[in-house]
């Protein structure tokens, strides 16, 4: 779609947004990238060491929400593309503090695009504002159905209907003034790189510690998981491949409720650490519910994988497998993200439950 070489990429010290940097310094020389990023708890440039000193490599440190900033970096540089990855992205934060989600995700997003408006509003021509977005916009499944493409907006949590705002900002952008954009709506990720508040790291790091698995309500929760780095790779896709003003669902095709992919984890962590089978079952402990928990998320990923050719190219084992590896190969990472004030978010979070 978008032949395009001064490409600002937005949250690429984070998790998705550092495999999605990296697979563009690496993939197109001629592509100037551009990483900004606020660097706050979740963001981490040594996610990026290997590429840092690359030529095609900048680093900004900037926050989205100062609209001032952000104009001042746009008529400097004059990005033609921005791939739109920088949100506050945890589900529990935004039941505690859900302004900060309405600043970064909603009001940093209409930044970016006014400042992409005003510096591309008299010629649009080949340039792309390309949104990162979640499933979590469609809201909750039964026991069966996906969503689609075509689904409607129903979030549930601070953080969703924060992301489902900064998608729908993106759309009117587009009718209102013409905006060239794309939009993609993706599963849970995991892999290497993410920050372990979220279930598969939390869970690897207390494993690994022979500390208590804190399983929300009755564990019986569905989510569809994707590798990162498949994700990114359909990332690569949708902004070199997509339609303009078209959605794109991502998903892994890999359905899996909470306590049974805590059980393949389990399996896979005993394994590697020789302890004996099935040894740290002992440490799941069942805590209250996350208030609005949504019960089932399932995509469907066929629009992607018929019209553009992808799907993912790894098996959950092994995607699984290869993240364990790296988790326990990175122990310096974890400690430095886990330290200071991350120590107390978890006592904060874990101590009512
Ligand atoms: P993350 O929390 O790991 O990283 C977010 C990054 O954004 C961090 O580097 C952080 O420093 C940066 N950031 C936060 N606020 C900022 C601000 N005000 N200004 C500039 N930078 C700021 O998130 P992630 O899991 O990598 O998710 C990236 C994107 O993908 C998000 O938009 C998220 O909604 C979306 N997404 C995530 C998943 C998932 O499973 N993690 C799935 C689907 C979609
Ligand atoms: O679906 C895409 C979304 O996936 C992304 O948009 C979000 O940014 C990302 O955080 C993720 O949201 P979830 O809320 O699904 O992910 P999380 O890892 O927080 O939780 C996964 C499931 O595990 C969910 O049902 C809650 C449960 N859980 C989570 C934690 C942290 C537990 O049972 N215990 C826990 O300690």
């Amino acid at each position: 779609m978008s032949d395009q070489k001064k490409i600002l990429i937005t949250g690429g010290a984070g998790f998705i947004g550092s495999h999605v940097v990296r697979l563009f310094v690496n993939k197109y020389p001629d592509y100037q990238i551009y990483n900004l990023d606020a660097l706050t708890y979740a963001g981490n440039l040594e996610n990026l060491k290997d590429i840092e000193s690359a030529e095609n490599y900048h680093f900004i440190k900037a926050d989205i929400v100062d609209a001032h900033q952000i104009n001042q970096l746009f008529g400097e540089h004059r990005f033609d593309s921005v791939i739109h990855l920088a949100a506050e992205s945890h589900v529990d934060r935004s039941i505690t503090d859900p302004l900060a989600f309405v600043r970064t995700n909603v009001i940093g997003t209409v930044n970016l695009l006014n400042a992409f408006r005003d510096t591309w509003k008299d010629n649009f021509e080949g340039k792309l504002f390309y949104h990162i977005s979640t499933d979590e916009v469609y809201g909750t499944l039964g026991e069966t159905g996906l969503f689609e493409e075509t689904t409607a907006y129903d979030p549930n949590s601070p953080y969703s209907a924060s992301k489902a705002s900064s998608d729908h900002f993106v759309r009117a952008y587009g009718e209102t003034y013409g905006l060239p954009h794309v939009v993609t709506n993706c599963s849970n990720n995991y892999g290497p790189n993410q920050f372990p508040e979220k279930l598969i790291p939390l869970f690897i790091h207390n494993i690994k510690t022979n500390k208590s698995l804190p399983v929300y309500g009755d564990g019986k929760y569905t989510r569809d998981w994707l590798y990162v780095i498949d994700h990114a790779r359909a990332i690569d896709l949708v902004f070199h491949e997509g339609k303009e003003g078209e959605t794109y669902n991502i998903g892994g095709f890999n359905e899996w409720q909470n306590i049974e992919l805590i059980r393949v984890l389990i399996k896979q962590m005993d394994e590697k650490l020789g302890r004996p089978a099935g040894e740290s079952e002992k440490l799941i402990t069942y805590v209250k519910d996350r208030p609005g928990h949504d019960r089932r998320y399932a995509i469907d990923a066929n629009k992607i994988k018929n019209e553009l050719g992808w799907e993912p190219s790894v098996t959950f084992e092994e995607g699984l497998s290869e993240t364990i590896d790296w988790y326990l190969e990175n122990e310096e990472w974890l400690q430095n993200v886990t330290s200071g004030d991350y120590q107390k978010y978890y006592e904060g979070m874990y101590a009512g439950r």
